[in-house]
């Protein structure tokens, strides 16, 4: 029962609760291709407090509460909001909490979203929270796994980039260690995942962890690429060593099986180059657009919203 939860981890997702909700995502993407007007969440209100850009994010979880005939108030900027007075972010989700249903938040600071947890009754939804953890793009990028290729189980996933900072990296192995994958990680040195994330993925799990992409690209039934998180980097000598250190272009597309998918959270920068966008395994933008009836299955399921309550 996901009714009423705060989603902050994907550790606060047990693997059925993870199949429930990919579940319901397939009954929210045919209403959608039906047209069909849903009704589940008439008269609920999402509150979206965004402290750091996004755009794929914020508009997927209003288009989502829109879709389930909810509506949305948001703060998409600081610098509009009262924190750029210094008011603090215990103060800024009391006062959401009287006016919205559902809290979704992204922050730049790691355990900000599960601090906000602390300060309202209301469900919580982490929408990013610096290099910590984002729990609802890893759903769509479950979904988009089993979507494209049939099925997680037996998979070989290759996670490429910023493994360091990169949340979605983080929420994703947590939740791929429910499954039965082979991940092989691939990055600099300087951006290899942390300790406190790796010590959860089963040892058993884990493939090849290498600089090198040429060692798995060819065995890789996912390659999972990702942006150096630029905004992260406390030293800007360790950020200029690593920049342009992997890009995934045409000729290395080639190498990869017939049957395979590129992924990427997105935004991309020049780690794809825009040549591999049209090859049928680049999944990136199918990814993205998976976002809306993900997050309208989680949002529905979190406000207790019930199909046949839909017109
Ligand atoms: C990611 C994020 O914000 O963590 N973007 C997203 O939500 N799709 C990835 C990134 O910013 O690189």
């Amino acid at each position: 029962m996901l009714e009423g939860r705060s989603i902050v981890s994907m550790e606060d997702l047990d693997k059925s609760e993870i199949l429930e909700v990919l579940e319901a995502t397939s009954s929210m993407e045919q209403a959608l291709t039906s047209g069909r007007r849903l009704h589940m969440l008439d008269g609920k209100i999402m509150a979206t407090l965004f402290f750091e850009p996004s755009t794929r994010t914020r508009l997927s979880f209003e288009s989502a509460m829109h879709r389930l005939g909810g509506s949305v108030i948001g703060v998409a900027e600081v610098k509009s909001s009262s924190v750029a007075k210094g008011e603090t972010l215990a103060d800024t989700i009391r006062m959401v909490e009287a006016y919205s249903d559902v809290i979704v938040i992204r922050h730049p600071q790691d355990g900000a979203a599960r601090l906000a947890t602390r300060f309202t009754s209301k469900p919580v939804i982490n929408a990013g929270d610096g290099s910590g953890q984002h729990p609802t793009q890893t759903l769509l990028d479950l979904y988009t796994i089993r979507k494209e290729l049939g099925s997680i189980d037996g998979l070989k996933i290759s996670l490429l980039g910023d493994l360091r900072f990169g949340r979605t990296v983080h929420s994703l192995l947590l939740a791929l260690a429910h499954f039965k994958v082979k991940v092989n990680l691939v990055s600099p040195p300087i951006l290899r995942v942390p300790n406190h994330i790796l010590e959860k993925f089963p040892d058993s799990k884990l493939g090849s962890v290498t600089e090198n992409l040429n060692e798995v690209i060819e065995e890789s039934d996912v390659l999972y690429v990702t942006r150096i998180q630029k905004e992260r980097f406390t030293d800007e000598a360790e950020y200029q060593s690593v920049i342009g250190s992997y890009s995934v272009n045409g000729a290395l597309v080639q190498t990869m099986k017939k049957k395979s998918i590129i992924m990427h959270p997105l935004p991309r920068v020049d780690e794809i180059s825009p040549e591999v966008d049209t090859d049928p395994r680049a999944a990136y933008f199918r990814q993205a657009a998976n976002g809306v009836p993900v997050r309208m299955a989680l949002v529905a399921k979190i406000l207790g919203g019930e199909y046949g309550t839909d017109a």
